[in-house]
Parts: structure tokens; C-alpha cells; sequence
């Protein structure tokens, strides 16, 4: 196949931050997608409705001229997010998703759950009017090996969760195991999940390859190659609980390139593209569509976009660095080729 024409897809985890950082990689996003969730981890963190308002304002006055892009808001949960607070959210009608970070799991998450029984009020509300629960699913307890913080959230956090709270809607997000694979299949129909591009395409050893590769370096950390093999059967399945999520989460170079680099790989330059080139990979680019324009619409009961997009099959060299505010950042394949390119 030479040209790929989808209806525009949508990106439903995405980390814009703010001011001209933002103003700097909106228009990556702007132009391949239709809408994206957008996750509240800022410095102060989105936690209110007037927040969340004031941060979709500040991302549609940053928007490229004719750009019909809709950033879809999140608030951030933390043990005194009320219920009042989330029916304000719900009935705002541009606030789509409450975000739970564990506190201290990864990038802005100090301000995070430190047990998830404080935010039971606001979860019964949640549960109440329908409003998904994005999970960052890691437990933070130092004694568990980094790389098994993913399945050990599922048997602590999660599963007592959906115990205690049946008709929640959660969204587990940025899944990285088969662990969760496999959890997410065997749960309800109002449990999804989102697959990056880069957990998609690269395994743990993409970290170490030849040297430490900060740019390699996201949470929850890249998994070893069996893992990433039951991602990709899950989002070849054709199965709507699977959808496309980037988490593309953009850094300044030199605090990536440091004695203790931050966690986060920049896909939104080729996000689209770089999942194109992981499904071509598993010889089923029939099935991108579905994952990437229909599922994540239809879980969060909003229209399928009309409009359209081309892909042609081209390979393009990735810029070693672009502008992030007065910064630069390095986004992932930088200096290397992308195989798959979006045609305006
Ligand atoms: O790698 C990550 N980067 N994982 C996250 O959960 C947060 C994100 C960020 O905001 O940089
Ligand atoms: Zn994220």
C-alpha cells in the first residue's frame, strides 16, 4: 500500500503544557488530528473547572489561523477533589476525563492520590454522570521493580477499584503489558485503553541501545519484547477498548540529556505516521482506522470526525531538534527516518 486515506484521527492522551512551550507543538498536533484529550499535569495542576476553561481558552488563542482543532479537558484528581467539582466539570461540556496520578509516579504528579479511598467521593460522582477515570497505572512503592509497576498497580489499585466502584468508566491508560492487556479483555465493557506509538514500536532495550538513550525514557517505562508484542495484538485486534493515546510529552532537551533525565518522548511531529509504521509492521493497516479515528470517539460518546486524512508512503528524515519555547527538544527518530508521511 502506497497511500493510506483515514478519517481524521484523534489523539486521546496528549501533554501539551503551556505558554509558548505549547504554542510550540500545538501545531504538530493541530494538523493530524481532529481532538485530543489533553492532561492536566501542569505546574500548578489543573484541578478545577475555571482552570480547565482557562487552559482550553489559552490552547484555542495558540491555534494555527483555519485550525478546527478541539483540545478535549481533563481535570487532575486529588484527595479534595469534590463532588461538586466534578458535576461543575460535567455540565461545563468541555471537560471530558478526570486524570488519577498515583503521587509521585511520574512527571507533575506530587500533587496526586496518595490513596485512592480519599478520592472516593469524587469517584462516586464520576461514576454517577459517566465521566471516565484516566488512569496512570503504576504503584510508586520503591520495593516494586520498576518494570513491574504496571502489573502490581492492576492487583492493588485496580481491581479493588472496579470492586468498589462497578460502573466506573476508566481508561487505563498508555498500557504497556500484557499483564494489562489481558486485564483490560477480561473487564467490562466501559473498560478501555490507550496504546503510545512508542510502546508499539520499541522494547526496553531501545533505552540501552549502544549507550543510556534519555530519549528513549518515558513512564511507564518501555516493557521487554513479549510485552510489546501483546500490545500490538491488541491494537491489530480490531477490539473497540483499544484506541490511540500518544502521550506524546514534550521535554527541553537538557533536562532529558542530565544526571537525572525526565521521563517523556515527543511523538507529536509523526504521530499518526509512526503508528502507521507500527501497524504496517503487523501487515494490518486495515485496522488503523478503527484505532485511531472510531474507538476513542465512540468510548467517549462524542461523533466520529468526517474529515479526512492522507498518508503516503514515504520515508522523511526527523529534524535532530525543533523549537520548544526559548528551548529546543529532541523528538523521537531525531535524525533518523520516519517511513510514513502526512500529505496536506
Ligand atoms: O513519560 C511520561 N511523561 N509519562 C507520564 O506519565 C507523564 C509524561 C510527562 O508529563 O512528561
Ligand atoms: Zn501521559
Amino acid at each position: 500500500m502506497q497511500q493510506l486515506i483515514l478519517t481524521r484521527p484523534d489523539d486521546w492522551h496528549l501533554h501539551l503544557r503551556d505558554g509558548t512551550m505549547m504554542q510550540s507543538v500545538l501545531p504538530d498536533t493541530a494538523r493530524r488530528f481532529a481532538r485530543a484529550i489533553v492532561m492536566p499535569n501542569l505546574r500548578p495542576p489543573v484541578t478545577g473547572t475555571e482552570q480547565a476553561l482557562a487552559y482550553r481558552a489559552r490552547i484555542l488563542a495558540a491555534l494555527p489561523a483555519g485550525s478546527k482543532f478541539e483540545p478535549l479537558m481533563t481535570l487532575y484528581l486529588t484527595g479534595n477533589t469534590t463532588p461538586q467539582e466534578i458535576q461543575r466539570a460535567s455540565q461545563s461540556g468541555a471537560i471530558h476525563a478526570v486524570k488519577l496520578y498515583p503521587a509521585g509516579a511520574t512527571t507533575n504528579s506530587d500533587a496526586g492520590v496518595t490513596d485512592i479511598r480519599k478520592a472516593y467521593a469524587a469517584l462516586e460522582e464520576m461514576q454517577r454522570c459517566g465521566m471516565p477515570l484516566l488512569v496512570h497505572g503504576e504503584v510508586t512503592d520503591p520495593a516494586v521493580d520498576v518494570f513491574d509497576r504496571e502489573a502490581v498497580f492492576i492487583e492493588r489499585v485496580m481491581i479493588p477499584l472496579l470492586r468498589d466502584l462497578p460502573q466506573l468508566r476508566v481508561v487505563f491508560e498508555h498500557i504497556t503489558t500484557r499483564d494489562a492487556v489481558q486485564f483490560v479483555l477480561s473487564a467490562p465493557a466501559h473498560i478501555a485503553a490507550t496504546i503510545t506509538a512508542h510502546h508499539l514500536l520499541y522494547n526496553r532495550n531501545a533505552m540501552f541501545a549502544g549507550g543510556l538513550r534519555p530519549h528513549h525514557y518515558c513512564l511507564p517505562v518501555l516493557k521487554r519484547e513479549a510485552h510489546r508484542e501483546a500490545l500490538g495484538r491488541a491494537a491489530i485486534s480490531g477490539n473497540p477498548k483499544f484506541f490511540l493515546g500518544s502521550d506524546s510529552a514534550p521535554h527541553e532537551q537538557r533536562l532529558k540529556e542530565s544526571a537525572c533525565g525526565c521521563a517523556g518522548i515527543y511523538t507529536a511531529h509523526a504521530a499518526i505516521e509512526l503508528y502507521a509504521e507500527a501497524f504496517e509492521q503487523l501487515n494490518a493497516l486495515d485496522k488503523l482506522e478503527g484505532f485511531a479515528s472510531f474507538h476513542g470517539a465512540d468510548y467517549y460518546r462524542l461523533p466520529r470526525n468526517t474529515g479526512k486524512i492522507t498518508l503516503r508512503k514515504e520515508s522523511w528524515q526527523v529534524p535532530v531538534s525543533q523549537p520548544f519555547g526559548e528551548h529546543r527538544l529532541v523528538p523521537l527518530r531525531a535524525g533518523e527516518n520516519v517511513g510514513w508521511k502526512i500529505v496536506d
